[in-house]
């Protein structure tokens, strides 16, 4: 039976934080050990132009985030681990099927709406200082997907609107030249993994500016904590689990037992110096290995730039491949003799 493809991407304009970790990097690389799945993971830095025209953060942020995966083990033998700027397939796509997207599709997209709303309710023009970049967003993502023609596609929720969006785009692309170059993807969202609080309670995420690194040293990694915002309950005071960021981390790392352990410490009153003590060791002891092997890949270009290279030749592979069917379809061919 062939194995089930799954594909995902990380846009490159971050530094990878706890709530990435346990949401998305760590059941990735569960799945790359998987041999009945064939993964395609890749750093989206072509997609990180839409929000960021800071070079310096876009070549850093694609560097942490191949370091990362690198160090947590990510199987490259078993998946496809590329970037997406080595693969020009990718682009010659998105301009095929951007000429068979539907503008109106795109006025539907959500990233794109809220843009809009916001200069709305700024009294700016409708279309004040988005870019064509952000408003055809969902086409590359579909290009990014249907290159490769991935199946499972694992996402957060806010991006199950582009994962249909590259169904649509595909159908009307299939339908259009009468093939079915075109698989069918379905985005995958997790429901058992966590979406993790931030130092404010909030979700988090870059957006919100409270996110808590996942490769910094030991000490910042207590002092980050530290600063999770907490009640005013003391030491001895009963606490509760439900409303609390710190006992939310805790179960992401946590093993059941681990967990009956901490609530129970929780009902025993204990303080929250000593329980975001407790927390920073928890997570020392799933990361900590990881960590030395992160600083040292950090030092390690060479190596990090050979694994993209070994990923960008195997992803090329296939996705020439499918990009010449796709020409052939639409009529860009040799001339007869
Ligand atoms: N847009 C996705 C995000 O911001 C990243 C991404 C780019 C992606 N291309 C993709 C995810 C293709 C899945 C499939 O999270």
């Amino acid at each position: 039976m062939a194995k089930e493809r799954v594909l995902t991407g990380i846009t490159t304009t971050g530094t990878p934080h706890l709530g990435n970790y346990v949401g998305a990097i760590r059941p990735a690389i569960e799945a790359s050990r998987n041999p009945a799945l064939d993964s395609f993971f890749f750093l989206a830095d072509y997609h990180a132009l839409i929000k960021c025209h800071d070079p310096k953060l876009v070549q850093q942020s694609t560097r942490e985030i191949a370091a990362t995966w690198l160090a947590l083990g990510l199987d490259t033998d078993n998946t496809t681990f590329y970037r997406q700027s080595d693969v020009p397939e990718i682009m010659e796509l998105c301009w095929v099927l951007t000429c068979l997207t539907a503008k109106g599709l795109m006025n539907r997209a959500h990233a794109y709406k809220a843009a809009v709303q916001a200069n709305e309710q700024a009294g700016e023009d409708a279309d004040k200082g988005i870019m064509m970049g952000l408003f055809s967003y969902p086409v590359l993502m579909a290009a990014d997907i249907l290159m490769f023609n991935g199946k499972r596609i694992p996402v957060g929720k806010d991006q199950i609107q582009h994962v249909e969006m590259a169904r649509d785009i595909a159908q009307k692309f299939n339908h259009t030249f009468k093939t079915s170059l075109f698989d069918m993807p379905e985005a995958v969202v997790d429901d058992t993994v966590a979406v993790l609080g931030g130092l404010d309670g909030r979700k988090m995420s870059k957006s919100y500016n409270n996110t808590i690194p996942l490769f910094s040293t030991e000490k910042k990694l207590q002092k980050n904590i530290n600063k999770i915002k907490t009640n005013l309950l003391e030491p001895g005071d009963a606490k509760n689990t439900d409303d609390s960021t710190v006992f939310e981390i805790w179960q992401a790392f946590a093993s059941p037992e681990q967990v009956v352990y901490m609530r129970e410490q929780y009902a025993q009153g204990i303080g929250w110096g000593q329980a975001k003590k407790e927390l920073a060791a928890l997570i020392n002891d799933e990361i900590g290995q990881a960590r030395l092997r992160y600083d040292e890949l950090m030092l390690n270009g060479d190596f990090i730039e050979q694994e993209l290279q070994k990923g960008a030749a195997k992803a090329r592979g296939y996705a020439a491949e499918l990009l010449s069917k796709v020409r052939e379809a639409v009529g860009i061919i040799p001339i007869a003799k």
